[in-house]
């Protein structure tokens, strides 16, 4: 198995889908150029929603448009219905993510629809995808937990990421929406979806809400998953999953494992600076460890 890790920077959607204030599409267009220069190879760069759902991702068509991009960078964005996936074609997206959950209650909060009723709205993506040679990934959440009905069965998981896979996702991420899994729980999930998936379609969304992030990383690591999704400066949060933080850090992820001997491809230095400065664009503190002990307030 192979020991080179894949991130996916989710900073640009996860991140900024979270915050207060509207983010200017140039600094949007800046911070998915800075991770991609930064050696990010997959740079979320939006998502096709409703603006009346997320206003911070209005004009996700715009900040498609104006990103300069570079060979070998994917620029995924969020696809929750046909409306989204053919404006995100319009503006020259190839690479788009559904996003179901395993959790019914968090389906119909964040996508208004139950599970089933969102399986039904992607199978026409899929197929669009497929024929316009777009890569599809998957996005389950609440395996964890889910802020409404609490525990949620691996099991449960399992069934609807087998789903989406056969549907003709490339790759399933499994996310930990709420932050509120453990190592020991995380290795319950793995070990239940990767039953029914190839461990190496899988890949980790872990949000940091209560500082287990990047432990769940590492067991998943061990248990053959390679791929995980992160957000410069731990920016980040779900508006449909009240207290949720942001997903872990990308300083934090890069360091653990290049200090570990693991390649990711990222510039820990660059990223670092990357997250210094959103930062300071949105006035907050970054929640990246790596980057508060490397850089002065
Ligand atoms: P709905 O209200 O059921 O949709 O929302 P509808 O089809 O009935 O349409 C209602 C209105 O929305 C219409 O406009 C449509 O045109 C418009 P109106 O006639 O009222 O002016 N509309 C759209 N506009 C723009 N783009 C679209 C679109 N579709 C309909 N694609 C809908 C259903 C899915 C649209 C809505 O619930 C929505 O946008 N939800 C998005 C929620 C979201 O983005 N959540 C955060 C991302 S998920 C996440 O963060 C978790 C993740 O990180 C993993 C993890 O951490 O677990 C991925
Ligand atoms: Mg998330």
């Amino acid at each position: 198995m192979s020991d080179l890790v894949q991130l996916v920077e989710v900073g640009p959607r996860d991140g900024l889908q979270n915050e207060r204030a509207t983010v200017r599409v140039e600094t949007r267009i800046s911070l998915v150029e800075r991770l991609a220069d930064a050696g990010l190879k997959s740079v979320e760069a939006g998502a096709f929603v409703s603006p009346k759902w997320v206003p911070q991702m209005a004009a996700s068509d715009d900040v498609l448009r104006g990103v300069r991009r570079k060979p070998g960078v994917a620029y995924p964005v969020l696809t929750p219905n046909m409306k989204g996936y053919l404006a995100a074609r319009t503006a020259g997206a190839d690479m788009v993510a559904i996003f179901g959950a395993a959790s019914e209650t968090f389906s119909q909060k964040n996508i208004n629809c139950s599970i089933a009723e969102s399986i039904d709205r992607f199978l026409p993506i899929l197929e669009a995808a497929k024929s316009d040679g777009v890569a599809v990934r998957g996005y389950v959440s609440c395996v964890l937990g889910c802020p409404y009905e609490g525990d949620v069965a691996p099991a449960k998981v399992a069934e609807v990421s087998k789903r989406l896979f056969d549907a003709g996702c490339f790759e399933i991420s499994l996310g930990d929406t709420i932050g509120a899994g453990t190592p020991r729980q995380t290795a319950g999930l793995i070990r239940a979806v990767r039953d029914v998936i190839p461990v190496d379609r899988l890949a980790g969304h872990f949000h940091d809400t209560f500082g287990q992030a990047l432990a769940n990383i590492w067991t998943a690591y061990e248990m053959g998953v390679r791929t995980f999704d992160s957000s410069v400066a731990g920016l980040g949060g779900c508006p449909y999953a009240k207290g949720a933080s942001g997903n872990v850090a990308t300083e934090d992820v890069v360091y653990s494992f290049q200090r570990s001997g693991l390649d990711t491809g990222v510039d820990l230095d660059a990223v670092v600076s990357v997250a210094d400065w959103i930062s300071r664009e949105l006035g907050r503190a970054p929640q990246g460890k790596v980057t508060l002990a490397r850089t002065t307030p």
